[in-house]
């Protein structure tokens, strides 16, 4: 079966390598990829939003399967789309992805639903008074603001004390820093613990986890610095166990299964719940509606199975209720950044060393913002490459990555030193 994949970063790159060991994959196309995906797929010159252009090239080429790794074309409705020219896509509709798009949708629906969430409030521009009356009496700091739609992960504002709260108000509804997407925001309190990413393949009727992951989302060591698009990540998650596990799929993943179901939203594709585990208890931070980018560069390496049978089953709401084979090794991946992320991010830096790595068979590169120019690999973009290692230990997985991470070198290379470290195992 032939697969088009939408997408241009790490986590696409990982996906066409996982779906290029398929025993039923034919040939892989990319839309638009990357430098590093030819190796596994055939990058078209297809923008992610042209959904007209996608699916013709679908018909055209015959491909079994669409892919769709980032949200905004979920949240612009591709999967429709699609679905309406009778093709088949992994990733929910519209409706579906309203769980990402729209931070209101999400918190309406935990309410409803008694999923639990940090305590807060929904105002829209209009109430910009009782906002701020709501932020003035709040007794407890810091609090979170959130804009309601997609903020390209720059919508979520900690406050540590009540000015800057009010600040932030302003910003929102008088300044508009986020547009449109902040015409509606959350204020709700801040929750302590440590986050966890638990992505569940989820077609309508069943729900099948995946494997926990961590993210580390700041650019600095010791959770320091500016926030990003993710900076490493690693999985499994050792600190929790079944007992939490089940807490989570009890209290979180199937009362939102169930509430989607009632709200008689279709949902085909990986319900990712970002959750803060605080004092051995899961609360829901927040919903995406497709594969976590670095999460699932750390989780698909360890999947046993063949993915694509499991993609195409939940697309056509046919998912097996069975778990899932993973691997017993520790997985891994740091990103490489480039010079000025996240702030800015710089292109057109030659990449090199990468032919080094080529017969190290313990790590592999999964490439972001990388392009060719004039037949040199060069930067294009603020991550440019994760370097994954998987091992009998997160410490040897942690060694081989580190030591060849020497080897790739690029103007302004930037990368965290602490992906992984003490987590057990
Ligand atoms: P979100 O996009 O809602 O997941 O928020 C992005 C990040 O902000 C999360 O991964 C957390 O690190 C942090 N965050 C969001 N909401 C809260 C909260 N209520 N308490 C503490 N941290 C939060
Ligand atoms: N790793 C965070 C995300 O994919 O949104």
């Amino acid at each position: 079966m032939n697969v088009l994949i939408i997408g241009s970063g790490g986590r696409e790159h990982c996906l066409a390598w996982k779906i290029s060991h398929s025993r039923m994959a034919g040939h892989i196309y990319a839309a638009p990829g990357n430098a590093g995906m030819s190796d596994v797929a055939e990058c078209i010159d297809i923008g992610i939003n042209e959904f007209e252009a996608l699916a013709d090239f679908a018909v055209g080429h015959e491909v079994g399967l669409t892919v769709v790794g980032p949200e905004a074309p979920l949240v612009g409705g591709i999967a429709d789309y699609f679905r309406k020219r009778g093709l088949d896509v992994f990733g929910p509709g519209k409706e579906g992805a309203q769980l990402e798009g729209s931070k209101v949708f999400t918190r309406n629906l935990a309410q409803k639903y008694g999923v639990p969430a940090a305590e807060g409030k929904v105002f829209s521009a209009e109430e910009y008074n009782e906002a701020r009356q709501y932020i003035k009496s709040s007794k407890t700091y810091p609090l979170v603001l959130k804009a309601d739609g997609l903020a390209f992960g720059k919508g979520v504002i900690i406050a540590s004390g009540r000015e800057q709260a009010l600040d932030c108000l302003d910003d929102f509804f008088v300044g508009q820093k986020f547009g449109p997407a902040g015409n509606q925001i959350i204020v709700e309190n801040f929750l302590t613990g440590y986050e966890v990413s638990l992505l569940c393949f989820y077609d309508g009727n069943n729900i099948v986890p995946l494997d926990l992951a961590q993210d580390y989302k700041r650019i600095k060591d010791n959770n320091q610095g500016k926030n990003t698009g993710g900076m490493g990540s690693y999985s499994p998650v050792p600190k929790v166990n079944q007992e939490l596990m089940e807490k989570i799929m009890d209290s979180i993943i199937e009362p939102t299964c169930r509430g989607l179901q009632q709200e008689g939203i279709d949902y085909r594709g990986i319900l990712y719940a970002g959750l803060m585990i605080s004092e051995g208890r899961p609360y829901l931070l927040e919903y995406n509606c497709r594969f976590g980018d670095p999460e699932t560069q750390a989780v698909l390496p360890r999947m046993e199975d063949d993915l694509l049978p499991w993609l195409l089953d939940c697309s056509q709401a046919k998912l097996k209720d069975t778990p899932i084979q993973w691997s017993d090794e520790s997985c891994v991946c740091v990103v490489l950044a480039s010079a000025g992320y996240p702030e800015t991010s710089s292109k057109g830096d030659i990449i090199k060393g990468l032919e080094k790595l080529a017969e190290t068979s313990n790590i592999m590169v999964f490439h972001a913002g990388t392009a060719f120019h004039q037949n040199h690999l060069v930067t294009d973009g603020g991550r440019v490459l994760g370097v994954v290692g998987k091992a009998a230990s997160f410490e040897q997985a942690r060694q081989n990555i580190y030591a060849a991470i020497k080897n790739i070198d690029f103007r302004g290379k930037q990368f965290r030193k602490d992906i992984a470290l003490n987590v057990g195992r």
